[in-house]
C-alpha cells in the first residue's frame, strides 16, 4: 500500500468529466483512492477515468435508480464505499429574476440541490446499515452565503447545499458521517460563461475577480486539495463547515456599485490622490456636497478613465470592487 493521503478509500466523485470535478477526481486518484466518476456526459468521463487509469460510470444525479446503481457498482468494483463528492452542478444563464423560467428553476434546485437529497437518501442508509463511517463532501458556492444578482435562484440553490450539510452533520455526527461542504468563489469552468453572463473572458471575469481577497478566481486545484483535506482522516473531526475559498464582501460591493451607476443623483467626487490610491465621496440624491456620505478609498487598475477603472475599497471594512 502506498502513502497518499486517501490510501484505500473508495470515493464517487460526480460531474468528475469536466471542471472542478475533474480537478477532484485527479487528486483523489492521486492520493490512492479509488475513484468513480458518475457524469450525464458519458464520452467525457470516459476518457477522464481513461486518462486517470480510475472508473466511469453515465450518471443522472436527479435520478434515485442512478444512485442506487452506484452504489452496487462500488460494491461490486471496489467491495464498498467510503467518500462522495456531491460536485455536479449547473445554472442558467445570469438575468434578472423575474425572467427566470419554470425550466430554469426546475433545473437548478434538481441538479444543485435534489442531487444531495437523493445521494443521503440512498448512501447514510448504506453506511448506517455497516456501521461505518462515511464521507460527503458537497460542492456549494460563495453565492450561496454572499450572493450576486442575476442569479437568485441558482444561489438559493447553493444556499440549500450549504445548510442541509450543516443539519445533516448535527443529525449524523453521532454516527460518525461526516457531512463538509466547499464554497469555491467563480473560476474558469464550463459554467462560468453561465455565471457572468458573457463570454468566459478575463476581462469579463475581472469583475467577479476583482471581489476577491486573494486576488484571483478558484482553480480545480484549490477545490481539490480542500476536498482531499475534507476527504482524509486528517478531518476525522471536521463535520458541518462551509469551507470557503475565498471570501469576498459581494453585497457591500454591488449596493455600491447600483449606487454608482444611478448616475444624476448619485455622484462619486474625488477627494484626494495619494500615488495610485484615491479617495472618493459618495453624494447621494439631493444632499448638499456638505452632507456627503462615506468616503471611499480607491486605487486605479487600470489608466483608462476615472469612471470605469478604479478598485474601490469601502471603509475600513477593505471590502473590495471594481467600479464598471
Ligand atoms: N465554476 C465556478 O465558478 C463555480 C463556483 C462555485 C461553485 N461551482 C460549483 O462547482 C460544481 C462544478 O461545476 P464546474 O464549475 O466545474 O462546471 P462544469 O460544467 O465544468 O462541470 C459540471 C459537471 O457536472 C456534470 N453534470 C451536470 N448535470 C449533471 C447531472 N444531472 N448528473 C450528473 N452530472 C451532471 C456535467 O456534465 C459536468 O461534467 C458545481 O456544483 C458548481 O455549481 C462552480
Amino acid at each position: 500500500m502506498g502513502q497518499g493521503r486517501l490510501e484505500g478509500k473508495v470515493a464517487i466523485v460526480t460531474g468528475g468529466a469536466s471542471g472542478f470535478g475533474k480537478g477532484i477526481a485527479t487528486k483523489f486518484v492521486g492520493e490512492g483512492a479509488k475513484v468513480i466518476i458518475a457524469d450525464l456526459s458519458k464520452d467525457a468521463a470516459e476518457a477522464v477515468a481513461k486518462e486517470l487509469g480510475c472508473r466511469s460510470m453515465l450518471t443522472d444525479v436527479t435520478k434515485r435508480e442512478h444512485w442506487q446503481a452506484l452504489l452496487k457498482f462500488a460494491q461490486d468494483e471496489f467491495g464498498g464505499l467510503d467518500v462522495i463528492v456531491n460536485n455536479a452542478g449547473t445554472t442558467y444563464k445570469n438575468k434578472p429574476t423575474v425572467e427566470v423560467t419554470d425550466q430554469d428553476f426546475d433545473l437548478v434546485m434538481n441538479v444543485n440541490v435534489k442531487s444531495i437529497f437523493l445521494s443521503s437518501s440512498v448512501l447514510v442508509p448504506y453506511f448506517l446499515e455497516k456501521k461505518k463511517p462515511g464521507v460527503f463532501i458537497n460542492i456549494a458556492s460563495t453565492a450561496g452565503i454572499r450572493p450576486r444578482p442575476g442569479l437568485t435562484w441558482y444561489n438559493a440553490s447553493k444556499a440549500a447545499v450549504s445548510n442541509a450539510t450543516k443539519t445533516m452533520a448535527v443529525e449524523y455526527g453521532p454516527q460518525k458521517i461526516r457531512f463538509n461542504a466547499v464554497c469555491p468563489v467563480v473560476g474558469s469552468t464550463g459554467l462560468t460563461h453561465l455565471f457572468i453572463g458573457k463570454p468566459d473572458t478575463e476581462e469579463n471575469r475581472a469583475g467577479f475577480v476583482s471581489t476577491v481577497p486573494l486576488g484571483r478566481g478558484s482553480t480545480p486545484k484549490d477545490v481539490a486539495n480542500a476536498c482531499c483535506y475534507l476527504a482524509s482522516d486528517e478531518a476525522e473531526f471536521i463535520t458541518g463547515v462551509n469551507l470557503e475559498e475565498s471570501r469576498s464582501t459581494v453585497a457591500d460591493v454591488y449596493r455600491l456599485q447600483k449606487a454608482y451607476r444611478l448616475g444624476k443623483d448619485v455622484g462619486i467626487r474625488q477627494v484626494t490622490k495619494r500615488g495610485s490610491r484615491v479617495e472618493f465621496a459618495i453624494r447621494q440624491g439631493n444632499l448638499p456636497e456638505a452632507r456627503m456620505g462615506v468616503i471611499y478609498e480607491a486605487e486605479e487598475v487600470e489608466s483608462k478613465s476615472l469612471r470605469h477603472n478604479y478598485k474601490i475599497y469601502v471603509n475600513s471594512e477593505h471590502s473590495c470592487c471594481n467600479n464598471q
